[in-house]
């Protein structure tokens, strides 16, 4: 790293993150898209026609939050001490819907694809914190109607949540740091060309399909390397 004070930085992390912490990510090999499609457990689509394997789908991942092996890793709590610690701007700007960023204690975190542990209505649009299975048939609790809970996570053909806010953080990033995504999703996957005056760093343990948009790769596990790049960046701080 170059002795540099860096005063604006936005971090983007993705499944690898999580994936030492037992959350399988997608596209890997053991990935969750290997045994499910896509179209038929993550669009709109899926859910009108097939409510209940959708429910089902989403009511395992949410159950596994509760598994006493998940527990946020050392990336995880790497990046919330960094934020704790930075005297600029910070923005985490996570396409995970576990809760493990926040576990960690990171508060200026912002879950652009939703959240496993909330649900909303179709019909009334109040969003509940859940943490239990959600049947199909279960009434919203604030209007009562029936069948119209869904999970709060954004699927295939939704706009991602918090667009200007991360807009606004990519323009003004003078430090961008990657951690753990394919590069596959879009809008995320463009997030590095947004970045336009940002040092841009990715962390992964392979290439992705953005690393040539990247000045510099930290190749290996995010339990290893995140922790490593933070304590330069708090090092340099001081
Ligand atoms: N440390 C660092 N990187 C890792 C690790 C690890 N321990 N394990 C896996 N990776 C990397 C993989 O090499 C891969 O590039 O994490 C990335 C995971 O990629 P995906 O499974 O595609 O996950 P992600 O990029 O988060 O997917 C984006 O796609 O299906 C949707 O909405 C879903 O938010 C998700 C989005």
């Amino acid at each position: 790293m170059n002795p540099i004070l860096f005063k604006n930085i936005v971090i983007l992390t993705g499944a690898g993150i999580s994936a030492e912490s037992g959350i399988r990510t997608f596209r890997d090999q053991d990935g969750l898209w290997e045994e499910h499609r896509i179209e038929d457990v993550a669009t709109p689509e899926a859910f009108a026609r097939s409510p209940e394997l959708v429910q089902r789908f989403y009511n395992a991942r949410r159950a596994q939050l509760k598994d006493p092996k998940v527990q946020p890793n050392a990336a995880h709590l790497a990046l919330a001490e960094l934020e704790k610690h930075w005297e600029g701007d910070f923005l985490l700007i996570t396409q995970n819907v576990d809760n493990l960023h926040r576990r960690a204690g990171s508060k200026n975190l912002l879950h652009m694809h939703g959240r496993l542990d909330r649900i909303r209505c179709l019909s009334c649009e109040e969003e509940f914190e859940w943490t239990e299975d959600l049947p199909v048939d279960e009434d919203c609790p604030h209007c009562g109607i029936r069948r119209a809970l869904r999970p709060d996570i954004v699927w295939f053909g939704e706009m991602p949540y918090f667009m200007e806010e991360i807009y606004a953080a990519l323009d003004k990033a003078d430090l961008f740091i990657s951690i753990g995504t394919s590069g596959n999703v879009y809008p995320a996957a463009g997030f590095v060309s947004l970045a336009w005056k940002a040092r841009k760093i990715e962390i992964n343990t392979r290439d992705t399909e953005i690393s040539a948009a990247f000045a510099e790769h930290l190749v290996g596990a995010a339990s290893i390397e995140v922790p490593k790049l933070i304590q330069l960046l708090l090092d340099e701080e001081n």
